[in-house]
Order: structure tokens, then C-alpha cells, then sequence
């Protein structure tokens, strides 16, 4: 079996799904269940005995050492982790908490758990360590996409605190011997992302009448990926991924931000049009622009391809239309993660 940690969120629980669609190689899957993360999203494993919930930190080296003690997998998959931008600027501590601290408790957990293995187990055993592009800081309009050379050059607390886990997973690597690997994807969407982000925010409030806030003038550049080729990537380098690597991920889809928000509209506009006719771009509203904000991300993916054989089922626009349908068939969904926690987010972030 594989470890899966915070399997509860937007894309480990993605993961899990399309894990257990795909083999009956069981999950164990630790999560905090911190606001991001949602039992809701792993409805569909109620009574599958392929899947096991914990709920815990990965701070916990404890807990750690019990379950991988209890359960031997042969994998540990680390998604857990602070992941938003604008909450690592209102309040960095968590960031550091659990994507460096808690990622450095993990990882001397499974030390201990992979030291303690005979040689053959060593040699089959991953630690798997999921990442971001944000870690390469920001590119001016006409430089070349990230590689996995790329210095590093984080510029906002979530970033540093990812890149600072990053690192920490590369000297287990090196001093260490650990067998890990990292992937560095670019921005997710599809089904169960959290209404903070960008294209999840712009479709619930688009659907409630709400303003549709872009920050500054709303031509940030993000290289987007949906969510299942994110998951079908982090398979193929477990699979198959050379230890110590770094692969990054990403489906050569740079927009602009208010791009973004004008094709959610338009899908809108012809999925679930409004009842007075006119189209939900009226709704767009230019708001403050957020502190640091970097200007251009884009993920060269071509190692990954060329390596090892991976490249994105869907494109831009079949993704984007596939998450916007998911959003319509999904209100209840909606409505449960707009609890009261959500609700103070969004008045301090947007009032
Ligand atoms: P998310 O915020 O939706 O989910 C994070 C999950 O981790 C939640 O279920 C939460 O409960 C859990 N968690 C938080 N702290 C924990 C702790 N201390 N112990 C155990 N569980 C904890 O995030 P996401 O968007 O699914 O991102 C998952 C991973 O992928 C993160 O490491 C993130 O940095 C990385 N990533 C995200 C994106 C993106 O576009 N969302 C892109 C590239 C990489
Ligand atoms: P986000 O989804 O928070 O991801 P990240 O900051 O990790 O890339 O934001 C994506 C882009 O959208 C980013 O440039 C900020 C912008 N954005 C807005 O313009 N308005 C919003 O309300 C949000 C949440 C984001």
C-alpha cells in the first residue's frame, strides 16, 4: 500500500480518486482536516476497505512512525501542506509550521521507518514529495519557461516555505540516501478545488451575483494544468522517476489572469445563463492588487515528457469546461464548504 498525506485536499484527494480508479493497491491517507482539507471529497471510498483515513498531522512524528509501522507501505506521496498564497501573507506561521517543520518531522519519520527496512525494501521504497513552480519566483514576459535548473527565487511565504521543504526533501536525499523524488507542477484546476483559488472563486461568486475581484490589472500570467493530468504525472514518476530527481509538471497552458475569468464567463454565459440576460462578465470587478504579486509563471515540462512518457490528457479548454459543468452538477458541495470559516475568509481577504 502507499501513504498518501493530505489526500483530504483539492488535489490529494483528486489523487486518491484516480488512485483507487485505477488499482486496488490500498491508501492510507494522515490528514489534518485543517479548512482545506474535506472528508466530502472522498465520499465516494465510504465502505471501501481499499482506503484508510487518519486524521493527524505530519508534524506528528509519532503518529508517523505508527502508521508506517502499522501499515509498511511502499510509498509515501506528500501533498500535505499550507497551499494559499493570500493566507501566507495574512498569516505565514502555519506555512511554516507544516510545509517546513511538519515536512521535516515527516521526513525523519520515514528515515527512521526506511532505515529499520531489509534491502530489498529499501530499494523498492519512495518518498514521493509534491511541489510547486512558485519555488522559481516570477518570469518576465519573454524569458523561457521554468526547468528543473531554474534557481531558486520564492517571493511569498507559501513559496519560501515550499521551496525551504524542497530542499530539506533533497538533503535527505543526499546525506541520507532516502529514495526521494519531487515534482514542481504549475497551477491545478478542476473538481474539489477550495473557492479561494482563482477559477473555483470566479464560478461560485459569478453563480451567487457576486463581484468577480481581479487583482491589479488582471494580466498575471499562470501555466494551468487540470487536476487529474497532475495526478496521472505524480503516478508515472512514482512508477518510474529516478531517485534524487526533480521533474516538473505542467500542460504549456500560460493565460493570462482575466483571460481566465472571461472564458469562465463565457461558459457560463452558455452553460447556466443569467436570468436577466446579460452576461456574467458585468460582474468583473478590478480590486487591489495583491502584495508581491508575481507576474508570470510557466513550467517547462519536457524532462517529464521526455524521460519518462508523460503528457496531459486534456487541454486547456476541455479541462475548463469539464470543471465549470462539475461546479453546476456540485451545489451542495458548494454550499457545505462555504461554512462559516469561509465566510470570515472572504470578508477579510475581499471587504
Ligand atoms: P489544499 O490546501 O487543497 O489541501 C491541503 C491538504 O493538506 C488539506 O486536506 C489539509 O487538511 C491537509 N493538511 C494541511 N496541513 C496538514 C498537516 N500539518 N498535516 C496533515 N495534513 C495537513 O492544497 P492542494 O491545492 O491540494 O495542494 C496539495 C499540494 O500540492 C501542496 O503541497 C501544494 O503546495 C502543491 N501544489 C498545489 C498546486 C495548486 O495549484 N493547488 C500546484 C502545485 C503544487
Ligand atoms: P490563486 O488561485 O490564489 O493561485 P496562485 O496565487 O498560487 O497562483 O491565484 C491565481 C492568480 O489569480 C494569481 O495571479 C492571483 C489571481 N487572483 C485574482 O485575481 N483574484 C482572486 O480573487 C484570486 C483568489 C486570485
Amino acid at each position: 500500500m502507499i501513504l498518501v498525506t493530505g489526500g483530504a485536499g483539492f488535489i490529494g484527494a483528486n489523487f486518491v480518486l484516480d488512485w483507487l480508479a485505477q488499482s486496488d493497491e490500498p491508501v492510507v491517507n494522515l490528514d489534518k482536516l485543517t479548512y482545506a482539507g474535506n472528508l466530502e471529497n472522498l465520499a465516494s471510498l465510504q465502505g471501501d476497505a481499499r482506503h484508510v483515513f487518519v486524521q493527524g498531522d505530519i508534524g506528528d512524528g509519532a503518529l508517523v512512525a505508527l502508521l508506517l509501522a502499522q501499515h509498511r507501505p511502499r510509498a509515501v506521496v506528500n501533498f500535505a501542506a499550507e497551499s494559499h498564497v493570500d493566507r501566507s501573507i495574512h498569516g505565514p506561521e502555519d506555512f511554516i509550521q507544516t510545509n517546513i517543520v511538519g515536512t521535516f518531522r515527516l521526513l525523519e519519520a520515514v528515515r527512521a521507518h526506511w532505515g529499520s527496512l531489509d534491502e530489498a525494501g529499501q530499494a523498492a521504497f519512495r518518498f514521493l514529495h509534491v511541489s510547486t513552480d512558485e519555488v522559481y519566483g516570477s518570469l518576465a514576459p519573454q524569458e523561457p519557461a521554468f526547468t528543473e535548473q531554474h534557481r531558486y527565487e520564492p517571493n511569498s511565504p507559501y513559496s519560501a516555505s515550499k521551496a525551504a521543504s524542497d530542499h530539506l526533501v533533497r538533503a535527505y536525499h543526499h546525506t541520507y540516501g532516502l529514495p526521494v523524488l519531487t515534482t514542481n507542477c504549475s497551477n491545478n484546476y478542476g473538481p474539489y478545488h477550495f473557492p479561494e483559488k482563482l477559477i473555483p472563486l470566479m464560478i461560485v461568486n459569478a453563480l451567487a451575483g457576486k463581484p468577480l475581484p481581479v487583482y491589479g490589472d488582471g494580466m498575471q500570467i499562470r501555466d494551468w494544468l487540470y487536476v487529474k493530468d497532475h495526478a496521472s504525472a505524480i503516478r508515472r514518476v512514482l512508477a518510474a522517476g529516478k531517485l534524487g530527481e526533480v521533474y516538473n509538471v505542467g500542460g504549456w497552458n500560460e493565460k493570462p489572469n482575466i483571460e481566465i475569468v472571461k472564458t469562465l464567463c463565457a461558459l457560463l454565459d452558455e452553460l447556466r445563463p443569467r436570468a436577466d440576460g446579460k452576461s456574467y462578465r458585468e460582474q468583473i470587478t478590478y480590486v487591489k492588487d495583491r502584495p508581491g504579486h508575481d507576474r508570470r509563471y510557466a513550467i517547462d515540462a519536457r524532462k517529464l515528457e521526455r524521460e519518462l512518457g508523460w503528457k496531459p490528457a486534456e487541454t486547456f479548454e476541455s479541462g475548463i469546461r469539464k470543471t465549470v459543468q462539475w461546479y453546476l452538477a456540485n451545489p451542495e458541495w458548494v454550499a457545505h464548504v462555504q461554512s462559516g470559516a469561509y465566510r470570515d475568509w472572504v470578508q477579510k481577504q475581499y471587504s
